[in-house]
């Protein structure tokens, strides 16, 4: 209760210290935002790249179905995310050539995408990360000594694992998936190996050498639905020796008609690389005679102010007129442009370093950078 007869010498002093004062932002629905899907809709899929926690909340919920007409799940369709330990572990002899698998994963984003009829690029079928160490060897073993398994029993479980995967998404979600990453990133020049293979880190190049691509590939086109189409998937592939790598090797695939698209990652830079090296990537790839997809676009900037954040919008603004001209005037049969997260905060560049890669920041805002994707006037084009 106050004492309303106190008088200033009654009063004790009151000291308040560590005062922290926080910008507070009126978060607004979104609701009124040009979309991006809409924008495109003539062009291409738009997509975003997503964890399992943003399917549940509902003001992502709400921007993902608005903004976007394509998702992919950052991690929970790798390898890693449905292949079973515990079951292949406990019968070895039963699973030596047939790997049990756990769809549990899966099947959020599989839902999810049905629910909110969205298309799906599945990524990834083949990896050498996020693909335990377990699974190349003899028994099923994390001894990490263990023996690695022999190119005989690696070839029966990568078509094992191929056949259940598509089976399953076959079966249970017809329609949805448009595109698989069926190989990612098995390309790195600097490991010195003829062809440009990557070979230091990948247990797949040391038990088939470069063999077990074009079996990925023609086990996904034996199982994968009608009509969706096979990619190759890879990051930095502007650089000009794996751009020329990647397409000796897809030269290959596509004239035995088991490849049907080149993913162009795309975690770039603000001034890495340049337009121009970028376009040129983009129409080699495309003089294959394949769709290009950009998969995983994100620029890695580590300021935020504003000056910072506008050449954000105006680096998106570049990408995103390039893809539409090229697009629209036949150059590249572009199919799909995919951001790799919705909002800053999640994006898998946080390190040490906070970083504002993407178009909505920590309060699902959009930022300079979307209204530069969605080509909008008021962000300078240079
Ligand atoms: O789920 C665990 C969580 O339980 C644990 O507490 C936490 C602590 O580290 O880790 C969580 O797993 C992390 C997972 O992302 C989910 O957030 C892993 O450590 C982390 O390594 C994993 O990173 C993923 C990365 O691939 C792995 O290489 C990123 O989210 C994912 O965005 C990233 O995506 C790749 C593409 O697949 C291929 N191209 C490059 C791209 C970026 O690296």
């Amino acid at each position: 209760e106050y004492n309303t007869s106190a008088t200033p010498d009654d009063l004790l002093d009151i000291y308040i210290d560590d005062i922290e004062i926080y910008e507070v932002r009126v978060v607004g629905d979104n609701a009124n935002l040009p979309k991006l899907c809409e924008i495109y809709k003539e062009d291409f899929k738009v997509g975003v790249a997503l964890m399992d926690f943003e399917l549940k909340d509902e003001r992502r919920v709400n921007l993902i179905t608005t903004q976007f007409n394509s998702i992919t799940m950052g991690n929970e369709m790798k390898p890693e995310n449905i292949l079973d330990y515990k079951t292949c572990s406990s019968d070895v002899k039963k699973y030596m050539t047939e790997p049990a698998l756990n769809f549990s994963k899966l099947d959020l984003g599989m839902k999810f995408a049905k629910e909110h009829q969205l298309s799906m690029r599945g990524h990834t079928l083949l990896w050498h990360q996020q693909t335990p160490r377990w699974f190349f060897t003899k028994n099923y073993s994390r001894d990490p000594n263990a023996p690695l398994a022999s190119k005989e029993i690696m070839t029966k479980r990568l078509e094992s694992y191929m056949k259940q995967v598509l089976t399953y998404c076959n079966t249970n979600y017809p329609g949805i998936i448009y595109a698989w990453d069926v190989v990612n990133e098995a390309i790195n020049v600097e490991d010195g190996i003829k062809g440009g293979y990557r070979s230091k880190d990948s247990y797949w190049y040391q038990i088939f050498g470069s063999e077990y691509i074009e079996l990925a590939f023609t086990y996904a086109r034996k199982y994968a639905e009608e009509g969706v189409s096979l990619f190759y998937n890879d990051y930095n592939c502007f650089e000009k020796s794996k751009l020329f790598a990647i397409c000796t090797m897809a030269e290959d695939l596509v004239k035995k008609g088991i490849l049907d698209g080149i993913g162009m990652q795309s975690h770039i830079k603000m001034d890495y690389p340049s337009m121009t090296d970028y376009e040129y990537a983009i129409k080699k790839y495309a003089s294959l005679g394949v769709e290009v997809q950009i998969t995983e676009l994100d620029i890695d900037l580590a300021g935020n102010s504003l000056e910072d954040l506008t050449k954000l919008g105006t680096r998106y603004k570049k990408l995103f007129s390039l893809y539409q001209s090229l697009k629209e005037t036949k150059q590249a049969n572009i199919t799909s442009v995919t951001v790799w997260g919705l909002s800053d905060d999640y994006s898998w560049l946080n390190g040490d370093k906070r970083k504002y890669p993407l178009f909505f920041d920590d309060n699902l805002l959009p930022k300079a950078a979307f209204y530069g994707a969605c080509l909008d006037e008021s962000i300078p084009l240079y």
